[in-house]
């Protein structure tokens, strides 16, 4: 790829590539600010979203706009398999909108009506890279999985519950199926990566604050490692 797009939703998700990204240039779209510059030879340009779909959705159409040729998102998620614990990593292979529901009119939960495609996957190759990175340095700690996407912080017992059995998802955040379900309109490649902030149940909004800039540190890591490998 010659120009690499980097989204992250919160500041904190986005510190380290300040530190080290070598910015030549600033453009404003949609009240967003979009940095492009270098980092180890390659040609990057990132973003800070803000929270939520339709920021995601915005911030990536305008990331491709601007010359992205493939997406990653870094950043932290709530852990919904039980076997993930806090820290641990997720690379997705797939994502979906997890509080898209039209099932009063027959649609199964996270479809989107009238349309092939509402699991979008990510890019196989982008998600080899990604794994072999996020295995490396943190051995163990890491794995592949479908992330779920919502306007919701999830943060109870029964709900993380019920996202694991209707969609089997390794974890919930609120940007990627939306970046995701933007860049296959674009036909573009991508992939999250995202370490686990919380346990997405009652303890979530107290875990957060504490564990999110560890995790969100972890997920740079990660991104820092494909960038090299790509
Ligand atoms: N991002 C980090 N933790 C989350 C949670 N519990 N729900 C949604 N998004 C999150």
């Amino acid at each position: 790829y010659d120009t690499v797009g980097i989204m992250g939703a919160m500041v904190e998700e986005l510190e380290l590539l300040h530190q080290h990204v070598e910015v030549e240039s600033t453009v404003v779209k949609a009240g967003m600010t979009f940095y492009k510059g270098r980092w180890q030879g390659k040609n990057i340009v990132f973003c800070k979203s803000g929270v939520g779909k339709v920021n995601a959705a915005v911030c990536t159409q305008a990331l491709i706009d601007l010359g992205a040729e493939c997406v990653l998102f870094t950043g932290v998620a709530g852990a919904v398999d039980p076997k993930l614990e806090i820290g641990d990593i997720v690379v997705s292979t797939s994502s979906i909108q997890h509080d898209m529901d039209c099932s009063p009119l027959g649609f199964a939960p996270g479809v989107i009506p009238f349309q092939e495609l509402s699991e979008f996957p990510a890019d196989p190759e982008l998600v080899q890279v990604a794994s072999v990175a996020s295995d490396r340095l943190f051995p163990g700690r890491s794995m592949k999985g479908i992330v779920l996407s919502g306007d919701q912080f999830i943060a109870s017992r029964e709900k993380v519950q019920s996202l694991y059995e209707t969609f089997h998802g390794a974890c919930a955040e609120m940007e990627g199926a939306s970046l995701a379900q933007v860049c296959a309109m674009n036909g573009i490649p991508y992939v999250v990566i995202r370490s686990m902030s919380d346990k997405a149940d009652g303890s979530a909004n107290v875990n957060f604050a504490e564990f999110t800039v560890q995790a969100s540190n972890n997920s740079y890591r990660i991104i820092d490692e494909i960038i090299r490998n790509l």
